[in-house]
């Protein structure tokens, strides 16, 4: 379970203070898909960035999992990090001039796994998203939506409990955001709990729930969990 009680996250820079986050609440449960909605600069990312535990907060209280992270060493916070997290970005972040084997590989080169552990979960994870034939290839030489799906391997290799989501589908057409949206659903009905940021109305209303940010904090309009059926 993800459990953030009254997190403030404020950017300083020379010029301005943002209130980023404002007393910001949130529980995810263990096996929800939830996504994110909100206008334009209302703290959609922050709050994933602060999930995901790649970016400190100002204060507040937040709880990934039973450990509470606010007290947590930045090495302690990292080694969580890479145990329970799989990111995904909009623009997929692949290293162009590894193949698509070695892309999925950088996590767990990081993590220091034996080569043949390593093997295994890059096939398994390539075999997931449908792209093991390809493991050879160059990133380039994929359309968009396969690109997506490798990130979504290489987040998936580390075996994550929680997999956290920028505009996932932001560069890709309909029918490949479709067919993302479609794997990602398939990924969380194995178990893994997803959280995905979208400006995607359609996506939105396929979620099991679906949290509006505006200004720094959970809209009232949010909707409440399965209120929605799913289209299929
Ligand atoms: N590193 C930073 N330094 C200063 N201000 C920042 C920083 N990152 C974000 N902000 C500010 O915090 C606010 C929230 O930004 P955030 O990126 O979370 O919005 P968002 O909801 O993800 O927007 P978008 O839909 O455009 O991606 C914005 O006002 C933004 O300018
Ligand atoms: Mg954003």
């Amino acid at each position: 379970m993800l459990e953030m009680q009254s997190i403030n996250k404020i950017f300083t820079t020379d010029l301005i203070e943002t209130h980023a986050l404002r007393d910001f609440n949130l529980e995810v449960e263990e096996g929800e898909f939830i996504t994110v909605t909100g206008p334009s600069g209302s703290g959609k990312t922050t709050f994933l960035n602060i999930a995901g535990l790649l970016e400190p907060f100002s204060s507040g209280r937040y709880s990934l999992d039973g450990q509470d992270v606010s007290q947590m060493s930045d090495n302690d916070r990292s080694r969580l990090r890479n145990q329970k997290i799989g990111f995904i970005f909009q623009s997929f972040n692949l290293i162009p001039d590894l193949d698509l084997f070695d892309n999925v590989d950088v996590p767990l080169r990081y993590r220091g796994f034996p080569a043949k552990e390593r093997r295994r979960r890059i096939m398994q994870a390539l075999e997931r998203v449908g792209l093991a034939a390809r493991a050879n290839h160059l990133p380039a030489q994929l359309s968009g939506g396969q690109q997506q799906r490798v990130a979504i391997a290489r987040a998936l290799a580390g075996e994550p409990k929680f997999l956290l989501a920028d505009e996932p589908t932001g560069n890709l057409d309909s029918l490949m955001a479709r067919q993302v949206m479609e794997l990602l659903e398939g990924i969380n009905r194995e178990g893994t709990t997803i959280v995905m940021v979208t400006h995607d109305p359609e996506l939105a209303l396929r979620s099991q729930r679906n949290i509006q940010i505006i200004d720094g904090q959970v809209s009232d309009f949010s909707s409440a969990p399965a209120a929605v059926e799913p289209l299929v």
